[in-house]
């Protein structure tokens, strides 16, 4: 009865669904759900970016559509989009981008079918397919959002770990710990690290890796569901920057002072950060979510004076500037969640038409973790 519905959705007559090519209906569950799986496979749902972000992203700010998959082309792979990935950068990175197109983004998939010789059939890659259940590209071209080419990785094998990692702990986001803390910061066993956005995909990554060095570490978050999370990481000092005095916390929990500052969010807080650095202290300048869905930039105290009289270094980064070191990250990374020394939390929403507001839920801070939709 469900597959002569689907079938009729479809347009396929239902009396002759056993003429359909390649396709032969047996009684068993598992023919039935193939071949629900072959007619959806048809098309490719897309969510287009059809309006400017104005402040928040809001769900109009998207249209979803559905196409026919054309026919692949030689050197083209067909994805099936399994994860999907929403990060605080699409907003800052969306302005500029033309409107119309498909929403830029990562996601983990499957190959369905390939005409190029580096992807085969049943491969599981992380690429910047964006926002569409069934993209087809050709790896060679495709564009990050960041505007450099880069192909679609064919991921290893996870063992049991989730596929899902690769947008996480095991993707962009572990690299951006990895490597921001590790090259930017330079952490000594011994010193403090302090991260902002620490509940986050990130934070919570680098707060476990300064743990993993031997570092005390400081986490600044909002949400007791957050701060308990951290404190169970291993974190030694969490802060509500909502609920409390971010300066006077600081002076009370830290007297040692801060050696390694890595900001995910800018504005007020991290020029109070910046005040209980230490000489020759270290900022990985990560992100600035603070200010994304501002209309104008938010103002905060003067950072100059901290600078100077501590002699700090302050370096922003992008995480594509260690590309060439990619595997290193995620290998070293891996062998810590393999030991248990590197924890990960996923806020997986179910559903590809709920991207957008997937998207502005993490904006909000909705998230413990990484935040993904499962498709
Ligand atoms: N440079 C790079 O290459 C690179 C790569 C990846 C990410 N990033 C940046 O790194 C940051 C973290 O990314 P992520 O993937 O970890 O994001 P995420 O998982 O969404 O975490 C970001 C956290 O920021 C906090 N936040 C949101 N609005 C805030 C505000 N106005 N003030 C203070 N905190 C706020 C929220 O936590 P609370 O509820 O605790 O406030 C949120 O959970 C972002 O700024 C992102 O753009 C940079």
């Amino acid at each position: 009865m469900m597959l002569r519905r689907v079938l009729a959705a479809t347009g396929v007559p239902t009396h002759s669904c056993c003429m359909i090519p390649g396709v032969r209906i047996l009684s068993s569950h598992y023919s039935r759900t193939s071949l629900i799986r072959t007619l959806s496979t048809m098309t490719t749902k897309k969510l287009i970016f059809a309006k400017h972000f104005d402040g928040e992203p809001k769900p109009s700010d998207f249209k979803l559509v559905e196409e026919k998959i054309p026919a692949l082309k030689n050197g083209e792979v067909q994805f099936e989009a399994l994860f999907i990935s929403v990060d605080p950068y699409m907003r800052p990175v969306s302005v500029g981008k033309p409107l119309g197109h498909k929403m830029f983004g990562a996601q983990v998939a499957r190959v369905v079918e390939s005409k190029h010789p580096n992807y085969k059939k049943g491969d599981n890659v992380v690429g910047y397919m964006g926002w569409e259940t069934h993209p087809i590209c050709n790896p060679d071209t495709l564009e990050s959002p960041f505007g450099a080419l880069e192909k679609p990785l064919v991921l290893p094998d996870f063992k049991k770990l989730p596929l899902s990692l690769a947008l996480g702990v095991l993707g962009m986001p572990g690299n951006t710990a990895f490597f921001g803390l590790t090259e930017l910061c330079q952490p000594k066993a011994g010193e403090t690290v302090c991260i902002s956005g620490a509940a986050g995909a990130v934070g919570s990554l680098v707060g476990q890796i300064a743990k993993n060095l031997g570092c005390k570490v400081v986490g600044i978050a909002n949400k007791k569901e957050k701060l308990d999370w951290l404190t169970s990481l291993g974190f030694d000092v969490v802060i509500d920057y909502k609920e409390e005095d971010v300066d006077k916390r600081l002076t009370e929990k830290v007297p040692q002072g801060i050696d390694c500052y890595f900001d995910n969010v800018g504005g007020e807080m991290s020029s109070t950060v910046l005040s209980h650095m230490n000489m020759f202290g270290r900022v990985a300048v990560c992100g600035a979510i603070a200010g994304y869905n501002a209309k104008t930039p938010p103002l905060a105290p003067m950072v100059q004076s901290a600078i100077v009289m501590n002699q700090l270094r302050l370096e922003g980064f992008f995480v594509q500037r260690w590309l060439g070191r990619w595997n290193e990250g995620i290998l070293k990374n891996m062998g810590w969640v393999q030991e248990g020394k590197l924890q990960f939390r996923e806020f997986v929403t179910e559903g590809f038409e709920k991207l957008p507001e997937a998207l502005i839920g993490t904006m909000r801070g909705d998230a413990v973790g990484k935040a993904l939709v499962k498709v």
